[in-house]
């Protein structure tokens, strides 16, 4: 595709396809011409689902000005040296999941069940200052959001169930937020309820709840692909990879990179083009949609050396996973912590970490790369 098509029309998605590293970094740093919005796209239909209407107005899906308003509120909470003071008692929550892992698993475990999945959850739901108490709640809302129909369950009974995930969670928020307002804490609920803008106001309630929304989605699916795509690398790689890691922070980190660039985690993104636009000598019109795939990208030869192999020790390594330009995410200062973390405990409480013979089943979304579960042993 690269090489033959990199610039190509899909009839049945009705949008364009952009594969070269180049050609998507090239529309990522063009927010005039390439925008986030939906709303521009010429067959754009308003969602019947509220839920998803409240996330267009979010930072995700605004151009410049609105979106650095927008994502001002927030951005302080995401520099990693905010961050660093909470290391350690992540840390801890990475441990605790680890230790009831083992303890309930006799020696087994699922990467995906036991840390990779309810670790970013959690840690988002601290940050957001959820309290202790309502976790069990919020962690089932988030496996609603998430989760695909189960088998015996129809079309529209997974609707349903989605939507009323949709609800509770919506007025937990809306309540959280009316607090906030009336007495802030230390927390990103607070910041979110009580941020000053530009024009002296403060969000909406629509748009701080859109904001709520978006960090638990934008967070949480992609981190867990993050930590068990990484440990399915390490484990498919030298034999000694997992010993050579333990215990070295700078190489983990590294091998991170180059698990964001060899198993992306996030491989696609979509954007509107504003103008017509010619690229690989293909016109791309006004309203037209386009899918920029990062995860083509990552693996582009004319941009990196040996580009289908996992190199852990791959140095520079600008890799395109978390995106670039204005919109790159937010979370990424965040995602990098915790998967250090997960990677870092989970290295220390086993010798030896192999995949057990399962077939792994991968995520159910064309956007996300990943696998459903991961047992190792
Ligand atoms: C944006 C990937 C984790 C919050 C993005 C974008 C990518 C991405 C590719 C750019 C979207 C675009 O340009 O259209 C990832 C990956 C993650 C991850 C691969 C984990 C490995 C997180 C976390 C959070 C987060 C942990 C927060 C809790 C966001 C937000 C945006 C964003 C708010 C929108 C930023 C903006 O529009 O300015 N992410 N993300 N992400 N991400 Fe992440």
């Amino acid at each position: 595709m690269r090489d033959d098509d990199p610039v190509r029309y899909d009839a049945d998605r009705r949008s364009w396809d952009v594969f070269r590293y180049e050609d998507v970094k090239r529309i990522l740093d063009d927010d005039e011409t390439f925008s986030v919005n939906p709303r521009l796209t010429s067959d754009f239909v308003e969602p019947d689902n509220p839920g998803e209407g409240l996330i267009f107005d979010t930072m995700l899906f605004q151009d410049p000005p609105r979106h650095d308003e927008l994502r001002g509120v927030v951005d302080d909470e995401f520099q990693p040296r905010t961050l660093r003071e909470r290391e350690s008692h992540f840390r801890d929550l990475a441990a605790d999941l680890l230790d009831d892992a083992v303890a309930d698993g006799g020696g087994r475990m699922d990467v995906v069940e036991d840390l990779a999945y309810p670790f970013p959850v959690t840690v988002i739901a601290e940050l957001l200052g959820v309290p202790a108490e309502d976790r069990d709640r919020f962690k089932r809302w988030s496996d609603t959001l998430v989760s695909a129909a189960s088998d015996d369950e129809g079309g529209e009974e997974y609707a349903e169930r989605q939507q009323q995930a949709q609800m509770e969670m919506a007025q937990y928020f809306v309540e959280a937020i009316g607090d906030r307002r009336e007495n802030p804490r230390d927390d990103l609920l607070s910041e979110i309820a009580t941020t000053e803008l530009s024009d002296g106001g403060t969000l909406s309630r629509e748009e701080a709840l859109g904001m709520c929304i978006l960090l638990l989605v934008a967070g949480n699916i992609t981190t867990t692909n993050l930590i068990a795509n990484a440990v399915r690398c390490f484990a498919e790689a030298d034999a000694d990879l997992f010993d050579r890691l333990r215990g070295d922070e700078r190489g983990l980190t590294t091998a991170l990179e180059e698990t964001l660039r060899y198993r992306s985690p996030v491989q696609a993104m979509t954007r509107i083009a504003t103008e017509d636009v010619t690229m690989r000598g293909e016109t791309i019109e006004e309203g037209d949609r386009i899918i920029v795939w990062l995860g083509s990208a990552n693996r582009d030869e004319r941009r990196f050396e040996d580009a289908d192999e996992f190199r852990p020790d791959r140095s520079p390594n600008q890799h395109l996973g978390f995106g670039h330009g204005t919109h790159y995410c937010l979370g990424a200062p965040l995602a990098r912590l915790e998967a250090r973390i997960a990677l870092g405990e989970l290295l220390d409480s086993a010798e030896d970490i192999r995949i057990a013979d399962a077939e792994l089943r991968p995520t159910r979304s064309s956007f996300v790369y990943g696998v459903e579960s991961l047992p190792i042993r």
